[in-house]
This record gives structure tokens, C-alpha cells and sequence, in this order.
């Protein structure tokens, strides 16, 4: 096969040997514009799964490279002049120079072509004259460019400046240090490559780099470096060098692009490496995806040696593109913390050290625990003394959490789920065994559905309500059993359905109007929720004083039912929620327009419950944190909405998102809203003395363990794996071997304590595989993601 390969970069170099050693007929030339030695850069990093692919793909460029590695274990944070150390982390690194080095003289060695100091050809008349074109032509690439109609890129600037320094101080480890300027928050990413040099990458967000006098250089030619800039981060950094050198090589400031892409072919052309996805740095990433990209590259095109080359660039992206997406949302998860890491400098310097660890949501508590348990012993330690009464060290998530005056035994909450199995909203057996089941099961609070505060306000004829006698003799004998039975506790979660009510049973058509029997449907403006829903009757001001009259009855209804916290539901678009929102509310009285506006109902609606709700009993609000949409809310709002409701007494705020809009756009994934929940706890939680609820795929005692020690959230709530598991926090504690306070088994389950003999309740997680370790010469690794958890809900 001619192959063409435009980049002499990590990817292109390493495909073409690669594909070069698999079959010696494959004739292929390698363009790169820059000379063999002439390249950015200092060190570049490889955890020990890469290097598993890498050692069984080609032992000869493994071996090579296994020489001139600087490898190291720990990881230093150092933040307000402690330092934390995490031990166990594998990693390698070497000089990109030398890298390239060895790629270049192996391909030599296997009769590649390179032609360096060359310019590539037009990628069209190669595509036209080879059979395949791999286009490694990096970041800024291109053949991407050209054919973006098919490759369809997406490129995300992001809000930090960074600069790639090197340094003759050698570091002992990865460090990470946290600098505290009177411009804001820096951070510098260092590591050693080699026994003589280390990687110094001073980053920090736009905003700090601006106040801190910083600019772009201007008229810097090709391969300049940013000596004003350089000579100004000697001064700030003098601390961390210690008298050590700051070497340039083509260094200047950068902001980061994230780049993805639609598909990464077009006809016989491929894009490999950077230029068709990166991630942040912070994830140390970017080489180790282009060479796994040109490691299933080659070996695509080998196995599939009879198909056409179509077929072969079609496999390649089948298998690369979901170990890219899942690199790509941890790098972003990565990223973003690294962007809003001032909201952190407040955190005491252990949490601190756990959450830059676990900052990517890829690394967490039973990871760290695996590498290097003292570290995770003494976080549990720092976490248990920082307890209101100093407690005994366990897993986070067993640590009792008071909210308002209410003690929970621990950080589980079973998440309000709709059951749709009432009828004329009275809750029956049904919802006695689902609540008692949970309760009994060992979650610290356990949630009703949405309890409806009238007839109309219902979603569907199947939802609970509480506002006749019947619902609420029914609700006392539930929160009764809870009580006398376990140590739960139980919160009842009161809304109205507003635009979204007079629907079908979730399993009938979820949000779909009922074939007959509808109810007329009510919101703050005339807007329907989809174009078969109703249209909304806009309420009138005597009609929402109504509505409010009916939360007030609700609320001193489930006070005498017994309930120990009232949860306003003003999420997810029902009507509190499409008050909130500028996409539901397009009111021109006094409860629309400004957010101020939009909030003033809910928050009269809460006052007005708080003023009848037990002084004693807490009361918390669930909201949408974003609209998942471009007009809708977003986090800025949000922190104002909770700021309000925790200046209107609200105890915890329970932070969901979307189900406002059906035009929405939500990026599902792993715990994907708990950074919500973390930018509320640090910016308004913390402040206001206010819990914040974490929900939305966790299931995991490992993430609950992860985000309550990191502060994202103090508690966490679990929806659909309390489905799955009504034992969930019981089954957490046996599988961790914890048998203390906060995971009491019922007496009469006591005999099925014992430790399964097999399974975890958490599933598999990602991990690195070897599909084909040991099988010579075409092994290369491959992720196999753990199961990605969509929502659904109400
Ligand atoms: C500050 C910083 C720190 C980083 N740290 C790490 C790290 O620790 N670990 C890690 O793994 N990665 C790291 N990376 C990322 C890493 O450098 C890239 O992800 C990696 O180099 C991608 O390899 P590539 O071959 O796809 O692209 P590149 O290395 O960019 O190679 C592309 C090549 O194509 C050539 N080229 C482009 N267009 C043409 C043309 N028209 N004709 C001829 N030649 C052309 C270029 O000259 C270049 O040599 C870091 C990146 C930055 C910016
Ligand atoms: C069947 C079902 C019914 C739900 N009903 C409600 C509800 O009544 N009120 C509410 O606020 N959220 C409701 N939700 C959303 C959950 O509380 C939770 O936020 C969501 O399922 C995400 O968490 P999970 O991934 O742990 O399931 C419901 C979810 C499910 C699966």
C-alpha cells in the first residue's frame, strides 16, 4: 500500500513504523515541515497502562524509550505551605526531543521515507495519487481545515493561559504548586524527564494572567520565545526554583483549544493525534492518545489487510472513538477545575490535596486507596476530626452530616423518584414497601416522589399529592414505619406540575398528554412544553396566591404526617422551576423579567411554607443548575437562585439540572452534575452554612466516598440505583468492611451481613486492557469503558 503521512509529530512518526514493521510492503513517505531537532517542548508523559501497548507493539522503540525514562510514584501538592504527597501513580517520562529521536531512527531502521524541512504537498492530490493519507499534521492542522465540511471540527478556546518551560531543577516527583499572588490563583505543573531537566507549565485563568500584567507578545517570530513574559515568571516562581534556571524553546502563552471532531475521515484521508482531538495537559495525554491512535491505526489496517482501506479507517475510528470521548471528558473535568481553582483556595489543605488528586473524576477515593492507602487513611482522619464533634476516622460517605437541625447517620440520600402508582394521590402499600424498602435499606434520608399540592397539580394520575385527609393518614403511616423501624430519616418533596402536568404514566409516554381526561395545565406564560403538549394557561396573580395557599396546606399537612424535611421541588421544569427559567417565563409582571423577578414566586412560595414548617425541621430546594441550553439558565444564575434561598432560610440545596426545555441538550456521563453541586458548595454552601446535594449518575460508594471528602457536595442522593439495590448504603458498607455508626443493619437482616463472597455494588470501571498482550508484533491497548449512565426521570 502508498501510504502518505503528512506530520512527523508522536503519531505520524509512530504509525508509520508501526504499520512499516507489520507489513515491510507498505511504501510510505512521512512529511514534516520542521527539521529532525527542531521541535516545542520539553518532557512528555506516559502512565504504566500506555506503556503496556506500547511495550507489546514494538519491543525495539519500547526498549529505546524504557532507557531514557525519568520515572517516578508520587504526586506533591503543595498549597499554603503544606505539602501532600500520594504515592503509587506510575508514571514515565522522557524528553519529547528524544522521543521523536527514536521514532525518527526506527522508521530509518524499517525504510520509511521522512522528508524533513519540507512543506506536506497538497492533501487532494495525495489522496489522489496514495492509497491512504494519515494526516498527523497536529493542533493547528491543515487537512482539517480543508475538509472540514466532512470533518465537521468543533474548537473550544478555553479560559486559561499557559506557558511550556523547562528547568534545570529536577523535581523528585509530579508537583503541582498552588501560588497565592495578589493577582489570584497560579498553578504550576512540573515533572521530571530526565536526570538533568523537568517540565515547568505555569498556567492560571485569563482573568488572574491579565490582572497579573501579562500580555501577548507581539512580532515574535517562528521559534521565539516570550523572554519579557519569562523573566517576569523567574521572579514569581523564585520560590519554587530555588535558584534554578526557566529554559525557553519556542515558549509563549497559550490558551487551550479543545478539539473534536464529527468524524475523523474523508474518503482514503484519516486524522490521527492532535489534529483530530485533544485534551488538556493536566491529564498528561496528548502523546499517549496519538500513539495509541497510530498503535489502532496500523493494527486496524493490518487486520483488516483484505477489506478496503475505507472499511479499515472505519474500524479504526469504531474502536478509538469512545476511549477518545472518555479521555476527552476527563481531561475536561480537568480543565475546567483548573479554571475555576480559585473557588477552591479556601478549602483546607487536605481536601484541597484530595480534590486536585480526584479533580478529573477518573482518579478517586478507592483508586488512591489502591496506590497508596496512608494517604487516603489520613484524609479520612483529617476528615473525621473536622466534623462537628470530632469522629472516629471511616469512608466519607458514613461520616453523620447534620442539615438545619436534622442529624442524618450518614451521606446517602434515596432521591425523590415518581412511582406513578397512586391512585386519587393517595400513596399506597406500594409506596409503604418502595420508602420503607429504601429506609430499611440504610440511606441516611430517604425522599418521597414529588407529592403533589393539588388534583391539578399533578403530573399524571398515578402521582401522589397531600392535600386531601385520606393522602395524609397515608403519609403518616409511611413516615411512621420509617421511624419506628429504621434509622432513617424521610423528607417529603412538595411541587405542582405547572406546564408539564395532564401526561401519561412514564411507562405509558413519558410528558405525553393523556389519551382523554385532561386537566387544563397552568404556568407562568403560555409557552407548551412540546409541540403535542397542552398550551399552559398564563396564571393570573389571584390564581398563583391560590397555588401558594395550597403549598402552605401541603406543607402543614406533611408536618402532621411526621415528615423530618421538606424539599420545594423547583426543578426540572414543573412550575416553580419554568418561574426560574427565562425559557418559561416570559411574564411582563412583577414575576418575570429579571432573574430577581423570575425568582420573586418560588421564593414567596418557600417563605410562605417556611412560616408554617416546623422551626426545627429543615427545608431544602431542588433545582435545575442549567437549562441545558443556550438562552436558558446557567451556573452564574443559579449560584444567585441559591444565593437567594439560603438568605430565605433554606437548610440544603439539591442541585439537578435540565428537564426544563425539550429542546435540551445535556452532556450525560458519570456524576456529570456534580461540578454544579461543586461550584454551589464552594460559592455559597461553605459561605451560608448551607448543605448541597450531589445527584445524577453515582452509584458508586467510591464516587460518594470521592465527592464528600473532595467538598463537591456534602451529601449525595441516588435515584436509579436504588431501584436496582434498595440495600445500596447497607451493601456499601459490607463491601468496604465497615460495620460502624451510619450503617446499622436492621436486627433481623443482621444474619445477612457477611461480606458477599464476590461483586462490588459499583459495577465495572473503566480500566486499560490488553486485547492483545502478548500476541507479537500487533498488540495495542484498548479502554473498556464502564457503562455510561443516561438519564431519564421526571
Ligand atoms: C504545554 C503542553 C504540554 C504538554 N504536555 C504533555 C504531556 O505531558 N504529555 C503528553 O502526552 N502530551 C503533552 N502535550 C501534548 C502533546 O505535545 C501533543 O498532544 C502531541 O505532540 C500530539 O502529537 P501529534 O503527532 O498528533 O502532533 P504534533 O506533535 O503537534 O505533530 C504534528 C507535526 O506535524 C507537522 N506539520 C504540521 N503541518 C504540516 C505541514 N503542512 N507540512 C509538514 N509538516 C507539518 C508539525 O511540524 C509537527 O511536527 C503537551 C502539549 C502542550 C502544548
Ligand atoms: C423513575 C424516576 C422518577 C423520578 N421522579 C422524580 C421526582 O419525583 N422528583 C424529582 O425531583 N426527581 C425525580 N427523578 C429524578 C431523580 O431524583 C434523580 O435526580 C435522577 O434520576 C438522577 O439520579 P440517578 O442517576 O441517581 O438516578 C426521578 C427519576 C426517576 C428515575
Amino acid at each position: 500500500m502508498r501510504i502518505a503521512v503528512l506530520g512527523g509529530g508522536p503519531a505520524g512518526l509512530y504509525f508509520a513504523a508501526l504499520a512499516k514493521q507489520l507489513d515491510a510492503r507498505h511504501d510510505i513517505t512521512i512529511w514534516e515541515r520542521n527539521a529532525a531537532d527542531d521541535t516545542f517542548g520539553f518532557g512528555v508523559v506516559f502512565s504504566d497502562e500506555t506503556l503496556g501497548g506500547i511495550e507489546h507493539a514494538d519491543v525495539e522503540i519500547f526498549h529505546a524509550m524504557r532507557r531514557e525514562f525519568a520515572r517516578w510514584d508520587d504526586i506533591d501538592v503543595h498549597f499554603r505551605g503544606t505539602t501532600f504527597t500520594s504515592g503509587g501513580h506510575g508514571f514515565a517520562a522522557m524528553s519529547r526531543k528524544r522521543l521523536l529521536a527514536i521514532l525518527q531512527a526506527r522508521c530509518a531502521e524499517l525504510g520509511v521515507r521522512v522528508l524533513f524541512r519540507t512543506e506536506a504537498p497538497d492533501v487532494a492530490a495525495l489522496a489522489a495519487s496514495y492509497d491512504l493519507v494519515v494526516a498527523a499534521d497536529g493542533g493547528n492542522s491543515l487537512t482539517r481545515a480543508k475538509y472540514a465540511a466532512t470533518f465537521g471540527p468543533n474548537l473550544e478556546r478555553r479560559r486559561c493561559k499557559y506557558i511550556w518551560l523547562g528547568t534545570d531543577l529536577v523535581f523528585d516527583a509530579f508537583k503541582f504548586y498552588i501560588l497565592d499572588t495578589p493577582a489570584g490563583i497560579m498553578q504550576v505543573h512540573g515533572y521530571p524527564y530526565s536526570d538533568r531537566a523537568s517540565t515547568f507549565i505555569l498556567e492560571m485563568h485569563e482573568d488572574v494572567w491579565r490582572r497579573a500584567g501579562f500580555t501577548e507578545a507581539a512580532g515574535l517570530m517562528p521559534g521565539q520565545s516570550d523572554e519579557q513574559s519569562i523573566e517576569r515568571i523567574r521572579d514569581l516562581c523564585g520560590g519554587v526554583l530555588g535558584g534554578h534556571e526557566l529554559v525557553a524553546n519556542n515558549s509563549r502563552w497559550v490558551t487551550f483549544t479543545t478539539v473534536r471532531c464529527q468524524t475523523w475521515r474523508h474518503e482514503n484521508v484519516v486524522l490521527l493525534g492532535d489534529a483530530a482531538h485533544t485534551a488538556h495537559f493536566s491529564i498528561g495525554s496528548g502523546t499517549k492518545l496519538a500513539m495509541e491512535d497510530a498503535l489502532a491505526l496500523a493494527a486496524c489496517l493490518h487486520e483488516q489487510a483484505g477489506a478496503s482501506v475505507a472499511e479499515a479507517l472505519a474500524a479504526y475510528e469504531a474502536e478509538r472513538r469512545p476511549v477518545v470521548a472518555s479521555t476527552q471528558r476527563a481531561a475536561q473535568a480537568s480543565l475546567e477545575w483548573f479554571e475555576n481553582l480559585g473557588q477552591y483556595a479556601g478549602q483546607d489543605p487536605h481536601q484541597f490535596a484530595f480534590n486536585i488528586m480526584t479533580r478529573s473524576r477518573r482518579v478517586t477515593y478507592d483508586n488512591l486507596r489502591l496506590r497508596d492507602p496512608e494517604f487516603v487513611a489520613g484524609m479520612d482522619e483529617w476528615f473525621a476530626a473536622s466534623q462537628e464533634d470530632g469522629r472516629e476516622a471511616c469512608p466519607p460517605m458514613f461520616q453523620p452530616f447534620r442539615i438545619g437541625r436534622l442529624e442524618l447517620a450518614n451521606r446517602v440520600i434515596v432521591s425523590p423518584m415518581d412511582m406513578y402508582s397512586a391512585s386519587d394521590g393517595v400513596p399506597g402499600d406500594f409506596h409503604l414497601v418502595h420508602l420503607g424498602s429504601k429506609a430499611l435499606g440504610g440511606a441516611g434520608l430517604v425522599m418521597t416522589e414529588m407529592v403533589c399540592v393539588s388534583p391539578t397539580g399533578r403530573i399524571t394520575p398515578g402521582c401522589t399529592g397531600i392535600y386531601s385527609a385520606e393522602q395524609e393518614e397515608s403519609w403518616r403511616r409511611i413516615a411512621g414505619f420509617v421511624h419506628g423501624q429504621t434509622d432513617a430519616k424521610i423528607g417529603i418533596q412538595l411541587g405542582h406540575s405547572g406546564r408539564k402536568g395532564s401526561t401519561r404514566l412514564m411507562w405509558e409516554g413519558m410528558d405525553a398528554p393523556l389519551p382523554e381526561g385532561n386537566w387544563e395545565v397552568c404556568g407562568p406564560s403560555a409557552l407548551p412544553y412540546t409541540a403535542q403538549s397542552q398550551t399552559p394557561r398564563e396564571l393570573t396573580a389571584a390564581e398563583l396566591a391560590e397555588i401558594k395557599d395550597q403549598f402552605v396546606a401541603a406543607a402543614r399537612a406533611a408536618a402532621r404526617a411526621g415528615f423530618d424535611l421538606l424539599e420545594l421541588h423547583c426543578a426540572h421544569g414543573y412550575l416553580l422551576s419554568s418561574f426560574l427559567s427565562p425559557l418559561t417565563n416570559r411574564r411582563t409582571d412583577r414575576y418575570g423579567g429579571s432573574l430577581a423577578a423570575r425568582l420573586r414566586y418560588p421564593l414567596e412560595v418557600f417563605d410562605a411554607i417556611r412560616a408554617v414548617w416546623p422551626e426545627e425541621r429543615p427545608m431544602t430546594v431542588r433545582i435545575s443548575a442549567t437549562d441545558w441550553h443556550p438562552d436558558g439558565l446557567e451556573i452564574d444564575d443559579t449560584i444567585e437562585i441559591a444565593r437567594a434561598f439560603a438568605e430565605h432560610g433554606a437548610a440544603g440545596i439539591d442541585v439537578s439540572t435540565g428537564q426544563v426545555v425539550s429542546e435540551e441538550k445535556p452532556a450525560f456521563g458519570r456524576s456529570y452534575q456534580t461540578p454544579y453541586a461543586d461550584r454551589i458548595r464552594n460559592e455559597i454552601g461553605t459561605k451560608y452554612g448551607v448543605a448541597v446535594v450531589a445527584v445524577g449518575a453515582i452509584s458508586s460508594y467510591d464516587d460518594v466516598n470521592s465527592i464528600i471528602l473532595a467538598g463537591r457536595a456534602d451529601l449525595c442522593a441516588l435515584g436509579r440505583t436504588h431501584l436496582y439495590d434498595p440495600q445500596w448504603t447497607l451493601h456499601a458498607a459490607a463491601e468496604q468492611d465497615y460495620t460502624g455508626p451510619g450503617a446499622a443493619w436492621p436486627d433481623p437482616f443482621a444474619a445477612g451481613r457477611r461480606r458477599p463472597a464476590a461483586g462490588r455494588t459499583d459495577g465495572p470501571r473503566p480500566r486499560l486492557e490488553l486485547i492483545r498482550a502478548g500476541a507479537p508484533r500487533t498488540a495495542h491497548a484498548r479502554w473498556r469503558p464502564g457503562p455510561v449512565m443516561t438519564d431519564s426521570a421526571s
